[in-house]
């Protein structure tokens, strides 16, 4: 049974990815997740506090007015999350990449234009097998238009790209107005895949002490739908890989996204939750549906399920709707 997948213009031997994680902030950790069996690494992501604290220097291009993030900046996690600053973030790509035999993708949070095309440089110098952009932004500046948030991402696309030769994925958020005609640009700007879709640190609020909770729950099966949707409707729509990301707890979801159009599908929760050797359990997964399906290729089932291959399209769209909400009808009636 062949199993290899194609991402970002990576050969991979299945199309099971470790996303960013905890698990990939040592090398120890990184060689347990190629043990476990996933076909390529996204490391945690390097963000820009930890080069903030390591580096005067940038610290100064900060404050020089070149910011075009920095609003963004606020709103990330105070602590030291990983604590991993660029210099061993460096070490650690250099030292994966020798020891290490799957692809390893470095992930990058920036906030000035200049830090994103030096770490992305210095990234793949270090030896990464691709770079992944992680526009971390809670855009709460009211006065921003979603038409220059989309133009910010375009911009450090074009310029990371431009700085480098390796491939650049984008992770991309949910809340875009028009996903699709955003996609499209981030295709045309030569966007090597796109990753559906992040998820996004949204505290909650402790009615006892009234305070706000900073809180990251492992997803579930059921935050598989919104990335289910896009990647089945932009499959076949662009040139860049489809990336899959949340809510994978088990061999259907995998399942559920390739048919969907996406090239690799990634677990974060699922293998902090039962360990990294759970990406066997997956890929285990994909093959026994493949085999008791007659499928022989993860190729051939790849899209099936996609908006333009669908037998009936409108099933992702509104009208499909309107049918659930029929059938809710009466049901909840007091007599
Ligand atoms: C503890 C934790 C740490 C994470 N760190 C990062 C990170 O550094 N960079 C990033 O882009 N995503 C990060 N993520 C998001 C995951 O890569 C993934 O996209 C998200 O958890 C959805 O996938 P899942 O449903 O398989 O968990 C993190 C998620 C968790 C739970």
């Amino acid at each position: 049974m062949d199993l290899t997948t194609t991402y970002m213009g990576l050969r991979l031997k299945h199309p099971v990815v470790a996303s960013a994680s905890p698990l990939s902030d040592t090398l120890q950790g990184m060689k347990r997740l190629e043990d476990g069996g996933v076909a390529a690494i996204v490391m945690f992501s390097l963000f820009e506090e930890q080069i903030r604290h390591e580096n005067e220097a940038f610290s100064h291009l900060m404050e020089s007015g070149t910011a075009s993030f920095a609003e963004s900046l606020s709103y990330f996690p105070e602590s030291d999350a990983y604590d991993v600053g660029p210099e061993r973030y460096l070490e650690l790509v250099r030292r994966a990449k020798e020891d290490l035999e799957i692809p390893v993708i470095a992930s990058l949070n920036c906030v000035t234009s200049e830090g994103w095309i030096q770490y992305a440089q210095q990234l793949q110098e270090a030896g990464a097998s691709g770079l992944e952009l992680n526009i971390y932004g809670v855009h709460a500046d009211l006065s921003v238009s979603g038409a220059e948030i989309e133009q910010q991402y375009v911009d450090i696309l074009k310029a990371v790209k431009s700085a480098v030769r390796i491939p650049v994925a984008l992770k991309l958020s949910a809340f875009f107005s028009s996903m699709g005609h955003f996609a499209k640009r981030l295709d045309a700007a030569g966007a090597d895949a796109l990753v559906m879709f992040n998820r996004f640190f949204q505290p909650d609020i402790d009615i006892q002490e009234l305070e706000v909770q900073p809180t990251l729950p492992l997803s579930s099966a059921g935050e598989i739908r919104a990335p289910l949707l896009w990647i089945a409707l932009l499959r076949g729509h662009v040139e860049a890989s489809l990336g899959a990301t949340r809510g994978v707890e088990g061999p259907a979801e995998v399942i559920k996204y390739l048919l969907a159009g996406a090239d690799a599908v990634m677990s974060t929760s699922a293998l902090l939750r039962n360990g990294p050797a759970y990406a066997a359990t997956l890929v285990s997964g994909l093959e026994e549906w493949m085999q008791a399906r007659g499928f022989e290729e993860v190729g051939q089932m790849r899209g099936v399920m996609s908006h333009s291959n669908v037998g009936n399209p409108r099933a992702f769209e509104r009208a499909n709707y309107l049918r659930v909400l029929e059938s809710f009808k009466g049901q909840y009636d007091d007599g």
